[in-house]
């Protein structure tokens, strides 16, 4: 990594001591997650499920369900990288005071970070869409299996994504049986939001106040494609807050940013901590 990185990253934590940071799928790249959009901001996957066709079409759950079976481990089974570690000691040590994930892998939380906002949401659980109990995603992939032998012969090998999707084509689809609440016999959908949803007024309202008494914004690895995450850069401008971001693509919000730190996350944190740890 070059020296003016490093340096450029230390500039911007300088003196400061209210940090907000928002992530997006690159952060997990170092866990083994693919993002997903490339480093142009392109989308590379299959088309993302929408939130209305979940709701109204049997056949959209099915499809998701079958996939998510396919995807759902190798995020359950991922485990946080040197730049969730990183971002957690900045949070239990002072310089950040939130980090605004609009992943949905937990990761942060597995790291140790305790002020975290999982912005879409957490596919570790699932809810009732009927009465909104919670459910544990483990326990619905056991569910899934039983009411599905079939699932056990398929590929498991398909290429997945950060949502726990999987990127398979089978004619079982039509023959899935989707989970339902124990309790109230609803349709049962993962705890996160999808395209086409929105994140709680509530929680935008509460990263907002955070960001008016912040000194400082700090994006890592998110394009800020989605206007869920790019109103807060937006927001942080608005204020003249100095912004910071680490990506080694580019980002819809660069125009606003300060300081562009081209590089992958791991590196720059990574050697964040090894010189704490040094210290
Ligand atoms: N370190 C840092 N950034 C990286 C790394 C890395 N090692 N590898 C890739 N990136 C950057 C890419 O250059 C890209 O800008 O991570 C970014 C990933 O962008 P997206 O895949 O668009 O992820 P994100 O911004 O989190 O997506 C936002 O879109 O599909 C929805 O709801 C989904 O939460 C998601 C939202």
């Amino acid at each position: 990594m070059a020296e003016f990185t490093k340096t450029s990253f230390y500039k911007f934590l300088e003196g400061k001591s209210r940090v907000v940071v928002l992530t997006g799928a690159g952060i997990s790249a170092g866990a083994g997650i693919p993002t997903y959009r490339d480093q142009q901001g392109n989308w590379q996957r299959s088309d993302p499920i929408q939130h209305q066709d979940f709701l109204r079409q049997h056949t959209s759950r099915q499809r998701y369900w079958l996939r998510s079976y396919i995807g759902w481990p190798a995020v359950a089974k991922a485990s946080p990288c040197l730049s969730h570690r990183a971002l957690a000691e900045l949070e239990s040590s002072g310089p950040v005071n939130l980090i605004v994930t609009q992943n949905v892998d937990r990761l942060h939380q597995k790291a140790g970070a305790n002020a975290v906002i999982d912005l879409h949401g957490r596919l570790d659980r699932v809810i009732c869409l009927s009465c909104k109990r919670l459910y544990a995603r483990s326990a619905i992939q056991e569910k899934l299996k039983t009411l599905n032998p079939f699932l056990e012969t398929l590929n498991q090998e398909a290429d997945i994504a950060p949502d726990g999707d999987a990127n398979i084509e089978t004619a079982w689809v039509s023959e899935m049986t989707t989970p339902r609440c124990e309790h109230c016999d609803g349709d049962l959908k993962p705890d996160v939001v999808f395209f086409g949803d929105n994140v709680p007024k509530s929680i935008v309202q509460s990263i907002y106040r955070t960001l008016d008494d912040a000194d400082g914004f700090l994006i890592v690895g998110t394009s800020l494609k989605v206007f869920s995450g790019f109103r807060f850069c937006r927001y942080a401008s608005e204020r003249h807050l100095d912004i910071a971001s680490i990506n080694p693509g580019v980002t819809r919000g660069d125009n606003l940013i300060a300081t562009h730190i081209h590089s992958g996350a791991d590196e720059v944190l990574a050697d964040y901590l090894s010189a704490r740890s040094t210290a």
